[in-house]
């Protein structure tokens, strides 16, 4: 049975860059108080790239996409399946991994989306894993891509501090060699009342809240708990131990997330690959250009054993064991 091994990165984020310092300024023009100290010291964040009002999701996607597929070396008539994870997609339908197929003309693929939020990437990369094990697919596009600021109340300081915009893909194909060595995918949906944007457009009106909601709190101890758990059945399933792993890629939600979980797994802060203090959080897209940006800057060469993980929304969390 072949292994699904990634063999392309590449990430896009919107040229406009937001400072805490200019975030601050501008939400005090509606009366909305917060600081570049508060936001540096109760997240790690000092800045996030955002989206044009109007940029589509799939637009940040398709350009991710275009970058893995020359990272590759590969055409993108050799995709034969899109999996496309995002919770600000561009409609409620068609699928923005339709609307990239088109993009990027990849006439021999499949194409559709997973909704799992700031889980989404490492749930599609399990997906195309599968699609690649079973012989199914022999290269897959993996993408997870978002437009967060679209669905921010941006009077609500508790939230729309903490997200940015942006995409990253991996190319990932059938090989002999290790890649994928582990996978494990969990969902709560109980824990909804906690994390939620709650609206819909029924019978040609927005329905319910379509803001997100978060009770921060919560969130930050059930990320932490769920982090930590998961990577352990993660290793403990793959026969590795935590001290073989090379870097960790968690979802980057809050550095003092990051440093909990460091901390529970006994792995050291050079092993944590940190983006969110430039990107800030980017749901579904925040695993995919922390494993681009590492891959591109030398840490994750060929050989290395990484951990991705997510959790978000749903709720959902998980981690896949990555052989690069
Ligand atoms: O991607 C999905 C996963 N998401 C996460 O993992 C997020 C997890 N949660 C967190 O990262 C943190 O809980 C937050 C960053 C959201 C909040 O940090 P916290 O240390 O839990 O702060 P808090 O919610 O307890 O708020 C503390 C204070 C409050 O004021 P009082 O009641 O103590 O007077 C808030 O009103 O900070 C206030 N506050 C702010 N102040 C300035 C909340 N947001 C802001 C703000 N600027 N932006």
């Amino acid at each position: 049975m072949p292994y699904a091994k990634i063999v392309g990165s590449g990430s896009y984020l919107p040229p406009k860059v937001v400072s805490n310092d200019d975030l601050a300024a501008d939400l005090a023009t509606r009366g909305v108080e917060t600081s570049d100290q508060w936001i540096r010291e109760r997240t790690g964040i000092q800045q996030r790239h955002l989206a044009e009002r109007g940029v589509k999701t799939s637009e940040l996607a398709t350009l991710a996409a275009k970058a893995a597929l020359e990272d590759a070396g590969a055409q993108a008539s050799e995709i034969d399946l899109i999996v496309l994870a995002t919770s600000t997609p561009d409609f409620v339908f068609p699928s923005t991994a339709c609307l990239v197929q088109a993009n990027i003309q990849a006439t021999n693929a499949a194409a559709f989306d997973v909704q799992a939020v700031c889980s989404g990437f490492v749930y599609a990369l399990t997906t195309a894993e599968v699609y690649i094990k079973a012989g199914r697919a022999k290269n897959v596009l993996v993408i997870g891509a978002e437009t967060f600021s679209s669905i921010l109340d941006w009077n609500d300081r508790s939230t729309c501090v903490l997200f940015g915009d942006g995409a990253g893909a991996v190319v990932l194909s059938a090989s002999e060699e290790p890649g994928i060595i582990g996978a494990k995918l969990h969902a709560d949906g109980t824990k909804m009342p906690i994390l939620s944007a709650a609206g819909n457009v029924s019978y040609g009106e927005v329905v319910g809240d379509p803001f997100l909601r978060m009770d921060g709190q919560a969130v930050f101890k059930f990320a932490v708990n769920a982090l930590t758990q998961s990577a352990h059945q993660v290793c403990d399933e793959a026969g590795v131990s935590l001290d073989d792993i090379d870097y960790m890629i968690p979802h980057q939600a809050n550095l003092r997330i990051l440093s909990f979980l460091g901390r529970k797994l006994g792995v050291s802060d050079d092993k944590i690959v940190v983006t969110l203090d430039k990107h800030a959080n980017t749901s579904a897209a925040s695993v995919p250009l922390a494993l681009d940006q590492a891959r591109k800057d030398g840490r994750l060469v060929p050989g290395k054993l990484a951990l991705l993980q997510g959790v978000g929304g749903g709720f959902t969390w998980g981690s896949v064991l990555v052989r690069m």
